[in-house]
């Protein structure tokens, strides 16, 4: 039994993060950048933890170097997320990473992308929005500039803010400037927190940032109340578990907190964050829910249509997309 044609909805994935490693060492090979350390020798992503990850990502990053690079990556992730039954998908996109966070470059790689986009809905019916992201490792100063580009391009495309990176790299309340710069403008915010930093960042992150969603979240679960006010104040869990058992963030499936998050009433969602660096797809994750917990078609509907409900999308979208969920 595979859910592979299954519709899905996710909502965390990163777009760099997507790129096979075929497609990027094809694209180090057009430039002549060396950065064959990066693999293993079967070719995939090599890298030993959580901080190496990141540096592995940056690296890949490296040789995306212009608009017309994000448009092929996008037309590449769109078909691939496609084929596992994603109808939609948002995905996080750093002014750092298109641009440097200057707003005029950053309005280049956007024309590239949303064209790469509409191609791909036009090809396989696949709708795609942007979360404007920051890195947190890179520091507040960059976060604000992230967040001006973001405020800048709010729309049809770029609905949300966001935040990744290294979690325990200072607190949320750096962040809040950039946070409430986003807020004014306009856009939805989630931010990642409760993958490496406790509770208490989860805690903090709703304090200071306000956001309604969080990216993982599941360290929610080592503190009862707090998963209680996550149930009251109505936030929904971006939910990785093939990332958090490959990175070991969480335990293994059978430990994987969602299903405790779920039953205690939590609104979790289901995705694959950077679906080649941890050898996951759409399909894998639900198939692996289903072997590990016994989900059924019941409990993916559902976990669908919260993802829906808390998409950063407009009605229009929103309404179309629930049209096929419900065929
Ligand atoms: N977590 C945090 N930051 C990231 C990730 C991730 O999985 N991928 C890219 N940036
Ligand atoms: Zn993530």
């Amino acid at each position: 039994m595979t859910y592979k044609s299954m519709p899905k909805v996710e909502l965390h994935t990163h777009i760099e993060g997507c790129a096979p490693p075929a497609f990027i060492r094809g694209l180090a090979q057009e430039k002549s950048i060396d950065i064959s350390g990066i693999f293993n020798k079967d070719g995939t992503y090599a890298y030993r933890d959580f901080a190496h990850f990141l540096e592995v990502y940056e690296a890949a990053c490296t040789t995306l170097q212009g608009p017309q690079d994000f448009y092929r990556l996008t037309k590449a992730i769109l078909e691939e997320s496609a084929s596992h039954g994603v109808v939609y998908q948002e995905t996080f996109i750093s002014p750092d990473f298109c641009g440097g966070g200057d707003v005029g470059a950053w309005r280049e790689y956007l024309h590239a992308i949303e064209a790469a986009a509409a191609e791909a809905e036009r090809d396989h019916n696949i709708t795609l929005k942007c979360v404007a992201t920051c890195v947190r490792h890179f520091g507040a100063e960059k976060a604000k500039a992230a967040a001006k580009c973001a405020a800048e391009t709010k729309g049809d495309f770029v609905t949300g803010f966001g935040m990744g990176g290294a979690e325990t790299f200072g607190k949320p309340a750096d962040f809040a400037y950039a946070y409430d710069m986003a807020r004014e403008a306009g856009l939805e915010l989630t931010c990642h927190a409760g993958e490496w930093g406790g509770p208490e960042m989860i805690a903090d992150t709703l304090r200071d940032l306000k956001v309604t969603r969080i990216g993982h979240g599941v360290d929610a679960i080592k503190d009862r109340e707090l998963v209680a006010r996550i149930i009251d104040m109505d936030v929904v869990l971006e939910v990785c578990p093939g990332s958090n058992v490959f990175l070991n963030a969480t335990g293994d499936w059978p430990d994987h907190p969602i299903k405790s998050l779920r039953d205690a009433g939590v609104k979790v969602t289901v995705s694959t964050d950077d679906p080649p660096f941890f050898g996951t797809t759409m399909t894998h994750e639900f198939d692996m829910l289903a072997e590990t917990f016994g989900w059924d078609e019941t409990d993916f509907k559902s976990l669908n249509q919260t993802a829906l409900d808390a998409a950063f999308c407009d009605d229009a979208t929103r309404a179309k997309i629930q049209k096929r969920l419900d065929t």
